[in-house]
């Protein structure tokens, strides 16, 4: 699939002010600072569509980009940012799981992992909660680039290895870098093939 259009749609902290127009929502979530609003606008060939930071928590809103005047890519507030005060992080987590719960359009989650690092009690929690609530999801490894091929299959291993302890079978995976261009092909006939089904 190509993105031929990408154009930002609204910014929303609760499912009931996110933009009138309805269609398909493929939302993007992560460890703050994992990357997420960087492949999305390496996902669109858009560098500034999404706004970006080397400081974690940049994104604190629900941001819908509507692709191909058909479908929504939705950039969504990081979890886990141990700096934040306790309140603002239950803010954050307040936004996350009202847009999850609740947006009758999402049809799947990609949840972004870091692929130099092993998974995070904190992703693990929030791939059971996902699966606890039936919620379908794929799994993207990013800032692909910084890592040796080697080390980067080791880690990839390590971590599907790790998800196989609580789960029968693995969820679709994908390696990305933003920097490089990486996984944008998989992860769009991904997300076509995904549209075409609906
Ligand atoms: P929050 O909105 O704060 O939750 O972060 P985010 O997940 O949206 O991350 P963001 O896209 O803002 O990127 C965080 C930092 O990582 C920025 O400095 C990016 O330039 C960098 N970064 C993101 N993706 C990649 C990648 O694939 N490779 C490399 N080398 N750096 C990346
Ligand atoms: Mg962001």
């Amino acid at each position: 699939m190509k993105i031929t259009k990408a154009e930002f749609a609204g910014s929303s902290t609760r499912v009931t002010q996110k933009p009138a127009r309805k269609a398909p929502e493929f939302a993007f979530i992560g460890r703050s600072n994992v990357g997420k609003s960087s492949l999305i606008n390496m996902l669109t060939a858009h560098s500034k569509l999404a706004k970006t930071s080397q400081t974690p928590g940049k994104t604190q809103l629900v941001n819908h980009f509507l692709i191909n005047d058909s479908w929504y890519l939705v950039d969504l507030p990081g979890y886990g940012y141990a700096k934040l005060p306790d309140k603002d992080r239950a803010r954050l987590r307040h936004i996350i799981w009202d847009y999850i719960n609740n947006s009758e359009e999402l049809v799947m989650l990609m949840v972004l992992i870091d692929s130099r690092h092993d998974m995070q009690e904190v992703d693990l929690r929030f791939i059971n909660e996902l699966g606890e609530k039936g919620i379908p999801f794929g799994l993207i490894f990013t800032k692909a680039d910084k890592m040796g091929t080697e080390a980067l299959q080791q880690q990839l291993s390590k971590n599907k290895g790790r998800l196989l302890e609580d789960w029968e079978e693995l969820p679709p995976c994908f390696v990305s870098s933003s920097v490089k261009g990486q996984g944008k092909e998989d992860i769009l006939n991904y997300i076509g093939s995904i549209l075409q089904t609906l």
